[in-house]
């Protein structure tokens, strides 16, 4: 079973980025709490990719199709504004859980909004980064159903 964790923009920069509340621990640290989490799992892969451009993460969904069984989506800032990336989850149709680091619900009204959660069977917030592997957890025991 393979697990495809995507991250949006800005996501690169954890540990530089506005610690209060993004946290201290960078990028590599994401990744290698997916990689652990995955493999505690039981899934065979996890795949972590970021970027921070919109239409590579439409690519990287489309591409995902029947190749992936289930894919952890933080979109960062384009979950408050990418029908792009909601329409390409919706196409794939591959399980999917959204995370976000922080609790956005307790953040600005434009972050109420969420384009991409419309996808997702699950939502994580407000967990740092071991939101991420509740999200594997989560995905791994819906796959299995
Ligand atoms: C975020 C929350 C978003 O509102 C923000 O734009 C991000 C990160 C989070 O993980 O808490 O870039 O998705």
């Amino acid at each position: 079973m393979k697990a495809l964790v995507i991250n949006g923009p800005n996501l690169n920069m954890l540990g530089i980025r506005e610690p209060g509340i993004y946290g201290s621990d960078n990028y590599d640290c994401l990744v290698q709490i997916c990689q652990e989490a995955g493999a505690a799992q039981g899934f065979d892969e996890v795949e972590v990719f970021q970027s921070n451009h919109e239409g590579s993460i439409v690519d990287k969904i489309q591409e995902a199709y029947g190749k992936v069984d289930g894919i952890v989506i933080n979109p960062a800032a384009y979950t408050h504004t990418s029908v792009a990336i909601l329409d390409a989850l919706k196409a794939v149709a591959i399980p999917a859980v959204e995370v976000h680091i922080s609790a956005v619900e307790t953040r600005e009204d434009f972050r109420q909004v969420s384009y991409a959660r419309l996808a997702c069977f699950a939502t994580i917030t407000g967990e740092g980064l071991q939101g991420y592997a509740h999200a594997l957890e989560l995905l791994k025991e819906h796959l299995e159903k």
